[in-house]
């Protein structure tokens, strides 16, 4: 079950992140994917609590943050716990987002994955995002970051 998530949702976002970012350590290192790290409680209670923020839990073990600024919204994160994965919830807070988004006036959708993370680029590509730009050596493992967008209903 999805719920809008706000500050008071901070802790749990940060635990749930860590299980999908270091599933196997804890909150000083990254070794679980080597192109972002988990965010802590802090780091979401700030973005949650900035104009514009949209978050989304799902307890099941997934989360969505973005951002809407004007015409435009931003997914700055988007994160399933490994044991809740291939269940959709990916697909689901993404289309939730997208939705939110047309309803604030979005016009446009974009965000950032590294081009070696295949998962994350199967859901987006399969949600109609497509390739606008490229960060070379971006992450810390020196992979490429991506910049996807899609239009968004009713965009013109
Ligand atoms: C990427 C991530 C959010 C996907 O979440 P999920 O809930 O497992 O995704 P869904 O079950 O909704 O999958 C939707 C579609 O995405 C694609 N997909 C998801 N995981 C995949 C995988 N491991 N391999 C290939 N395609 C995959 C498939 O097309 C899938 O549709 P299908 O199951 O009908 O084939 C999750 O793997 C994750 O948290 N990864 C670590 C953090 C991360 O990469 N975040 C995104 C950073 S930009």
């Amino acid at each position: 079950m999805i719920l809008r998530a706000g500050p008071a949702h901070a802790a749990a976002m940060a635990a749930i992140h860590i299980r999908a970012f270091a599933p196997d350590i804890g909150p000083e290192a990254s070794e679980g994917v080597t192109w972002g790290k988990p965010w802590g409680e802090a780091a979401f209670a700030v973005q949650l609590g900035l104009p514009g923020a949209l978050g989304l839990i799902d307890p099941a073990g997934g989360l969505l943050l973005a951002r809407l600024v004007a015409e435009e919204a931003e997914v700055l994160t988007l994160a399933v716990a490994p044991e809740a994965r291939r269940l959709g919830l990916g697909r689901a807070l993404l289309q939730w987002a997208m939705v939110e988004a047309v309803q604030a006036g979005a016009k446009r959708i974009v965000l950032e994955v590294a081009a070696t993370n295949a998962p994350a680029r199967a859901l987006y590509t399969g949600a109609g995002f497509r390739e606008v730009g490229r960060r070379r050596a971006y992450y810390a493992d020196r992979s490429d970051a991506l910049v996807l967008a899609a239009a968004l209903p009713g965009a013109g």
